[in-house]
């Protein structure tokens, strides 16, 4: 039998098969990082709204809580945009001429509702829930970031699967006390910054995540009964008003339940394993099971 190939040739074949071989990985890669970045994604970039509507003003500025809009956000799924009402509350009265709000009012004049642009959406064969984020301990900003510096809202996290599985894997990192939810400065326990927490014997039927109080002052040291307290009154967490958590000056004195034995929490770790166990965190075995998300 001749040679059909002649050593170059042969030679040359290897080559380009490694090349094409390189070139599909190469392809991969790119796509796979394309898949991952801001541009597909939309992290970070302001939608087009009808009116540039900015949380920075009306949450920081004017000191809204966000459940004053979003007023769902604790009880369902979905934590829900304003109806045009919300908005005629202030603006029947307030920047009546200004153009800028000529949607808000046209809205109200028709009763058609302004056509606000997603910016968060995931896809639809994703189950997501913000009632059990919030009722055990996942605050707006470890999601949404700081939304009340936002003039314009953005998407701070990609939403992709990896992000939702990075905190699954491992929530102690990023669990609160439900008193601090709304709080958007809020960085966790640490030895500067110690959080002290109790667990009470609530009666059936009430959420576990109610039965835990926490507060920024040492209960041993304010003798326990009056003092200023990160919680809102038990139970619930409707108390708290945005970024003013932390500073005890701006919140109501008011009386811790008496008979607990608080613990002293100088770590996230710490404060996130107790959290974990009194708001009866599912193990990250389970947690990150795909019919957590995909059902
Ligand atoms: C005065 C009413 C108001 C308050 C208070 C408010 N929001 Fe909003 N929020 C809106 C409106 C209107 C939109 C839709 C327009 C937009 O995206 O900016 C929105 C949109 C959002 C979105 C994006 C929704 C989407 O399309 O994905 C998030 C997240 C959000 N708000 C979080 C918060 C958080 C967190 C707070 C409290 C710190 C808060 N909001 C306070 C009115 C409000
Ligand atoms: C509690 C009262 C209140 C509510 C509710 C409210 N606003 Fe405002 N809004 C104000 C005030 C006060 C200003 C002026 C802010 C300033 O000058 O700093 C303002 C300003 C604005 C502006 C001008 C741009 C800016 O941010 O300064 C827009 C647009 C606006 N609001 C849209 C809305 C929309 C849309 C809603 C409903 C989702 C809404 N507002 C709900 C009080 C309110
Ligand atoms: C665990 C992460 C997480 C937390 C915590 C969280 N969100 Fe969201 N939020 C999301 C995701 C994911 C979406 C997109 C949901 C979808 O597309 O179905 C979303 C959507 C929204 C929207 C758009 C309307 C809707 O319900 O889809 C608003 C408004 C909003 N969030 C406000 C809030 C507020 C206010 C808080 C705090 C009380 C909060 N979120 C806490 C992840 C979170
Ligand atoms: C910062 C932490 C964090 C992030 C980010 C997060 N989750 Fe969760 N998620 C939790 C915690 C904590 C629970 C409660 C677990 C439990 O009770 O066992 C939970 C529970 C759930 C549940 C269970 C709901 C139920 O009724 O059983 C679903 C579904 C879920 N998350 C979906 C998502 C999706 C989808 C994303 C991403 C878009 C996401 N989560 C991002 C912390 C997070
Ligand atoms: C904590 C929630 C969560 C869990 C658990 C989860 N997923 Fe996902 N998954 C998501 C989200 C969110 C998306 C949408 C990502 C996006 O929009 O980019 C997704 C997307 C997907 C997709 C579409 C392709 C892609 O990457 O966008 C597939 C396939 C998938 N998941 C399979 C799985 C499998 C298999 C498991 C179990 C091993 C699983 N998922 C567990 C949240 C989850």
């Amino acid at each position: 039998m001749p040679q059909i190939f002649d050593r170059s040739s042969n030679a040359l074949a290897r080559m380009s098969l490694i090349l094409s071989g390189l070139l599909i990985i190469a392809m991969g890669l790119t796509l796979d990082a394309l898949q991952r970045s801001p541009w597909v994604t939309r992290q970070g970039q302001r939608a087009d709204q009808p009116v540039p509507f900015s949380h920075k003003h009306h949450v920081e500025g004017l000191g809204l809580q966000c459940q004053y809009c979003h007023t769902t956000v604790e009880e369902s799924s979905y934590a829900g945009i304003p109806p045009t009402k919300t908005c005629m509350n202030c603006h029947s009265q307030i920047w009546t001429d200004a153009q800028i709000l000529d949607p808000v009012r046209h809205s109200w004049a028709t009763g058609e509702s302004i056509t606000w642009t997603r910016v968060h959406d995931l896809p639809d064969f994703v189950f997501f829930n913000h009632e059990i984020h919030v009722n055990k301990g996942i605050g707006c900003a470890t999601c949404h970031g700081r939304v009340d510096e936002m003039p314009i809202m953005y998407k701070q996290n990609s939403l992709q699967m990896e992000w939702c599985l990075n905190c699954h894997r491992d929530p102690e990192k990023n669990l609160r006390p439900t008193s601090e939810i709304y709080n958007m400065v809020w960085t966790g326990a640490s030895e500067l910054h110690p959080v002290w927490c109790a667990a009470q014997t609530v009666s059936a039927g009430t959420p576990t995540a109610e039965s835990v109080t926490c507060t920024e002052k040492n209960p041993d040291l304010s003798g326990g009964v009056q003092m200023a307290s990160l919680t809102s009154p038990l139970p619930g967490l409707h108390a708290q008003s945005v970024g003013t958590a932390l500073d005890s000056e701006n919140t109501a004195p008011m009386q811790l339940p008496a008979g607990l034995h608080y613990a002293e929490f100088t770590s996230q770790k710490a404060l996130g394993n107790f959290l974990a166990k009194h708001y009866d965190i599912r193990n990250p075995r389970e947690l990150t099971s795909c019919e957590v998300c995909h059902r």
